[in-house]
C-alpha cells in the first residue's frame, strides 16, 4: 500500500479494504509507519499523527480486522510514549494487542524524530509459530535476524519503507536461508515529498526461495501457505546446522561496540 502521510483514517480505511481481499491469511503483515507516514515535515506533523499503544484508534481498528477476519497482524506504528515517539511495530490478535518492537536502526531524517528502539528483540508465541519483528532498515543488521533465529523464530515480519532501489529485496532471501526462517517484507510504495518508496514486497522461505513479489507501483495483497516446519530444519547437511555449528567463542568482536 501507500499510506498518506498524516491521513490516519484514509491509511485505516485502505488497510480494511487490502485485508477484505485475503480473508482467509492468518498472518498479515503491513509497512513500516502505515497509520501515519513516512516523510514529516515536522516534529508537531510527527508528533500530532502518533498515538499511545495503551489508547491508540489505529490499534483498535486493527483489533476489529483480527476478530472479523481471526487472523493476527502485524502493522508498523508511529508510537508515542509521553514526550516520545518511536518507529515500532505491533502485534495484534483477535485476543487482543499482543507486543511490539521498537527499531532499534534509524534511517536517516528519523533520527530527528525518533527514539532508538529500548525494548530488545522479542519474538512472541502466537500458538504453533513464533514470530519476531525488525523494521526496514534494520535489515542491514545481520546480528538481529540471527538473535531472533536463536530465540526460535520461526517468521520474521519486516514492515519497510524501503527507499534504496534493489538493496533489501537480494538480501532478504540470503537473511532467510542463513537463518533457516520464514520472513515477510512489507514495503511500501509510492512517493512523498523527496522520498519515493520501492514495493517490491516479498515473502521468504528457509531456503532463501522468494515464494511471492508484489509490484513496485501498485496495492496489492498477497498471501502464501507455508509449511512452518520448514524453518524448524536447521540442517543444512546430515552433518551441518545453522546454529549448532557457530563458533560463538570466536564471535566476541561482534558485540563490542563499534
Ligand atoms: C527505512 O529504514 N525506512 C529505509
Amino acid at each position: 500500500m501507500a499510506p498518506v502521510l498524516a491521513e490516519v483514517t484514509t491509511n485505516m480505511n485502505t488497510i480494511a479494504r487490502l485485508i477484505d481481499r485475503i480473508p482467509d491469511a492468518d498472518l498479515v503483515v503491513l509497512p513500516e509507519l502505515c497509520n501515519s507516514g513516512y516523510n514529516f515535515q515536522s516534529q508537531k506533523q510527527a508528533l500530532q499523527t502518533a498515538e499511545e499503544i495503551s489508547d491508540s484508534r489505529y490499534i483498535k481498528h486493527l483489533l476489529a480486522l483480527c476478530r472479523k477476519y481471526n487472523c493476527h497482524i502485524v502493522s508498523g506504528f508511529n508510537e508515542r510514549e509521553g514526550d516520545r515517539l518511536y518507529n515500532s511495530a505491533v502485534l495484534v490478535s483477535p485476543g487482543g494487542y499482543l507486543g511490539k518492537y521498537r527499531k532499534l536502526h534509524l534511517f536517516f531524517n528519523e533520527l530527528d524524530f525518533f527514539t532508538p528502539g529500548d525494548c530488545g528483540l522479542p519474538v512472541f508465541n502466537i500458538g504453533g509459530c513464533k514470530i519476531g519483528m525488525l523494521i526496514c532498515f534494520d535489515w542491514m543488521f545481520p546480528e538481529v535476524w540471527r538473535i531472533m533465529a536463536l530465540q526460535g523464530a520461526d517468521i520474521i515480519c519486516h514492515p519497510s519503507n524501503l527507499v534504496i532501489p534493489g538493496l533489501c529485496q537480494r538480501a532478504v532471501p540470503v537473511h532467510s536461508l542463513i537463518n533457516r526462517i520464514f520472513i515477510i517484507t512489507a514495503n511500501r510504495f509510492g512517493t512523498e515529498g523527496n522520498l519515493t518508496f520501492t514495493g517490491l514486497s516479498l515473502i521468504t522461505d528457509p531456503k532463501g526461495e522468494v515464494l511471492c513479489q508484489a509490484g513496485a507501483d501498485h496495492e496489492e495483497a498477497v498471501s502464501v501457505e507455508i509449511d512452518i516446519y520448514k524453518a524448524r530444519n536447521k540442517n543444512v547437511t546430515v552433518r551441518n546446522h545453522v546454529i549448532f555449528d557457530r563458533r560463538p567463542h570466536e564471535y566476541k568482536k561482534i558485540v563490542e561496540p563499534g
